[in-house]
């Protein structure tokens, strides 16, 4: 039997409580399923700080670097305002992004019919939505040099950041879109600035030539960014999967993630590149939401986030679709039978905290098989 290696790092406030309810599923896993989940934890965030001084050590992100998949919660918190800048909680997310080079952030935006009502738009315009959008990770805006803030010396100053992509960078990114794109509905949406930014020329030649070159079974459309965040708004059914550069991407993944209603329910996946002998891409699963303070500790923080990022984890790692299938199924199952945490409450609904509705996904995991 081939093991699985997954690397756990619940990090801080909330995330411990979810990624609890994670394990009661890798447990149940393998011990009926034979599934070969090898887990091992390490700290990250404040935890970590408070153990060793750094956000993240070199020793577990090491692990983190060795396993299949690595699963985080969430970091951060006030008790960690005044730590020094290299070391706060977020330093050890983007170690993580960075040292795994995760180029690839996909976010799902589905709308479970339960939670239709909870939407900011009109049920039906999100009844049965279900659109992926694929964000470059460790390009453009953000990173682009120079980056930098010049005093003009007559009382001016010039706050300057620099867009930057190389042809490379964006056919990596359009290759996992359309290889998603084959999963699902085959349809890609690119959406970038072409008319006012030169990166963004680049952007839509190099998608139209990777397109052409190894994908040209997937419908490909273009949009202008900012007529996509429209459409996002007024018909998203229209889309399957969206890829865009990291500043568009983050906006209209931000956008997109509304359309569906709590936070607590938003998974995402980051993605690296294969690895040139096992074919292998390095990959993390994490929920969209904080550490949560307000609430942590409290045992009443929805795991749903935590427990669907799992099941993104064993589609894009593990190409256990069936699996992945059955427990985005419970998910929805639980919901229909109108067990909700308190973020996601309706009326007539029963309300649980996060052990019961992950002990209720479980159930109705089992009872799926
Ligand atoms: P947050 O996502 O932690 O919380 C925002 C609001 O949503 C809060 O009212 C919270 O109670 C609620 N919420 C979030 N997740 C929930 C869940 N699973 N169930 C029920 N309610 C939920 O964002 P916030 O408050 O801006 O940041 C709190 C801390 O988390 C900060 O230290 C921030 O830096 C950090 N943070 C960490 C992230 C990460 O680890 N990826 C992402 C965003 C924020
Ligand atoms: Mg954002």
């Amino acid at each position: 039997m081939s093991t699985r290696t997954l690397f756990l790092l619940p990090g801080d406030g909330i995330g411990p409580e979810a990624m609890a309810e994670v394990v009661k599923i890798i447990d149940h896993m393998n011990t009926d399923a034979a599934a070969g989940f090898v887990t091992d934890t390490g700290l990250v965030g404040g935890s970590a700080y408070d153990a060793h001084g750094a956000a993240i050590s070199d020793a577990d992100m090491a692990k983190a670097m060795a396993a299949d998949a690595v699963l985080f919660g969430a970091v951060g918190g006030p008790k960690w305002d005044d730590v020094p800048y290299e070391a706060r909680p977020e330093a050890g997310l983007l170690r993580l992004r960075k040292d795994m080079q995760l180029f690839a952030n996909l976010r799902p935006a589905i709308c479970y019919p339960a939670l239709s009502a909870a939407s900011s738009l009109k049920p039906e315009l999100v009844e049965g939505l279900d659109i992926l959008i694929v964000r470059e990770l460790t390009g453009g805006v953000y990173f682009g040099e120079p980056k930098e803030i010049i005093d003009l010396g007559n009382g001016q100053k010039r706050g300057i950041d620099t867009q930057v992509y190389d042809t490379y960078e964006i056919e990596r990114i359009a290759g996992v879109a359309f290889e998603l794109a084959r999963t699902r509905s085959n349809r890609v949406c690119s959406m970038e600035k072409r008319n006012v930014m030169k990166s963004g020329v680049l952007w839509n030649q190099v998608v139209t030539a990777t397109h052409k070159d190894k994908y040209s079974d997937v419908q490909l459309d273009h949009m202008l960014a900012d007529a996509g965040g429209m459409q996002l708004v007024r018909q998203p059914k229209q889309f399957d999967v969206i890829v865009t550069d990291n500043l568009f991407g983050d906006m209209l993944s931000d956008v997109a993630s509304m359309l569906t209603g709590s936070l607590g329910m938003l998974p995402s996946a980051s993605l690296g590149a294969p690895d040139a002998t096992t074919g292998k891409r390095k990959a993390m699963y994490e929920p969209v939401h904080g550490s949560a303070p307000d609430i942590a500790g409290r045992g009443i923080a929805n795991p749903i986030a935590m427990i669907a990022s799992f099941a993104m984890c064993l589609r894009y790692s593990f190409n256990m679709i069936a699996e992945a299938n059955r427990l985005e199924k419970a998910i929805a199952n639980v919901l229909d039978q109108g067990i909700r945490t308190g973020d996601i409450m309706a009326p007539g609904a029963r309300q649980v905290g996060t052990t019961e509705m992950g002990d209720a996904i479980l159930a109705e995991f089992k009872a799926l098989a």
